[in-house]
């Protein structure tokens, strides 16, 4: 089994938005896959109890159970576990860290999200942990144009420690429709463009974690 830890000191990035369409994502993939909400928010964990169709099982505990969910997981034959995080306190993040095998920190296009992210890069890296940083809300391309604000994330993100995913997510409307309704942006408009970069974010991220997309279609057990 593999555990992603969605990480960011900053509330409101976009970990749960993150963590809810990749743990849909990777059930539809045909991955047997839970979602640990330990952020006492319980965000994800109750947009996930919204979904009146089959999804990811899910786990809302605190982060001290972290590790003992985790080899209840393994053992019942889980193969993903994705774990949303609150942005504070420190200790609760760095048990998610420590218990991942990827984390992904998530960035929003600013001055102040990006000086956040390159810190926690580099406590991530610290750790010897892979990483991939994925900057959300991005704004719109204007006449086909990248923002400004967008040329200048990207160009900052590269000085982090740690990979920027080559797919960033737009800000849309889509994101907080679906997750009110516990969906997927794909399972939610399967040919809006939130579908689409979900879609090669999960494929960057399942490449990180060395699944094979061969079984894609495969059924859960
Ligand atoms: N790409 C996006 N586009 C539009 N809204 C987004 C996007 N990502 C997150 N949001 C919205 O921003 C708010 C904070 O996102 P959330 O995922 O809850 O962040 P966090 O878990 O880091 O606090 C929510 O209202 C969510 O719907
Ligand atoms: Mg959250």
């Amino acid at each position: 089994m593999k555990t992603v830890a969605v990480i960011s000191r900053k509330g409101g990035a976009g970990k749960t938005t993150v963590a809810v369409n990749l743990a849909v994502s990777a059930f539809r993939a045909g991955r047997k896959t839970m979602l640990a909400d330990i952020d006492p928010q319980r965000s994800s964990f109750d947009a996930l109890r919204a979904r009146t169709i089959d999804g990811p099982a899910l786990a809302g505990i605190s982060a001290g159970k972290l590790f003992h969910a985790k080899s209840q997981a393994a053992h019942d034959g889980f193969e993903l576990l994705v774990v949303d995080t609150p942005a504070a306190p420190d200790s609760d993040v760095v048990q998610a860290v420590n218990s991942a095998d990827l984390c992904l920190l998530v960035c929003r296009p600013t001055f102040l999200d990006i000086a956040s992210v390159a810190r926690s890069a580099e406590f991530v890296r610290s750790l010897g942990k892979p990483g991939l940083i994925i900057l959300n809300q991005a704004p719109p391309k204007r006449g086909g144009l990248e923002p400004v604000t967008v040329q200048k994330a990207v160009q900052a993100l590269r000085f982090c420690s740690l990979p920027v995913a080559s797919v960033g997510l737009r800000a849309r409307a889509a994101y907080q429709q679906s997750i009110a309704h516990g969906r997927s942006v794909g399972e939610w408009d399967a040919n809006g463009a939130g579908a689409i970069e979900i879609a090669r974010l999960w494929e960057n991220v399942a490449a990180m974690l060395a699944f094979d997309d061969k079984d894609q279609n495969a059924k859960v057990g």
